[in-house]
């Protein structure tokens, strides 16, 4: 958990600095990711960061945003901001859909900042490339 001050790009600075953490030596595909909660009445958000860590099972891989959610879950955080996504590749890397679920279950309607190495960034909002999601309105 690094406390920081609020702003994207700062945001995108700490998803490209936990990318550098990454365990991919089977995909050879690094991903850094950091999720922003913001801070309580003005005071500074905290940001949990997370990277990929494979595993030679492949199943058993986990990707860097659900890394990111549940350090801060279990660290008891709630109420997020944002995730900035990091990834090297001219079109930006999306999140996959095992990821979009739990980013939903936890974060809800997150605005997402994807972006590559060379400045190129995009935000988005959860429900447009995750419609319809199932959840425990269901239940
Ligand atoms: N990966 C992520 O960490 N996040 C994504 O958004 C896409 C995929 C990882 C999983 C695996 O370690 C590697 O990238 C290739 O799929």
């Amino acid at each position: 958990m690094l406390p920081m001050s609020s702003n994207r790009d700062s945001l995108i600075h700490s998803a490209i600095a936990a990318r550098e953490h990454a365990h991919a030596p089977f995909s050879q595909f690094k991903v850094g990711a950091a999720l922003e909660k913001a801070g309580a009445h003005g005071s500074e958000a905290t940001v949990f960061t997370g990277c990929n860590v494979e595993n030679a099972t492949y199943g058993l891989t986990i990707c860097a945003e659900r890394v990111a959610v549940f350090k801060a879950i279990s660290e008891g955080a709630t109420h997020f901001t944002r995730i900035a996504i990091a990834a090297d590749t001219g079109s930006l890397t999306p999140p996959c859909g095992a990821c979009r679920q739990i980013l939903w279950e936890f974060c809800g309607n997150l605005e997402i900042i994807l972006t590559n190495l060379h400045g190129k960034s995009e935000t988005l909002r959860l429900a447009d490339i995750f419609p319809r999601p199932f959840d425990s309105s269901f239940l």
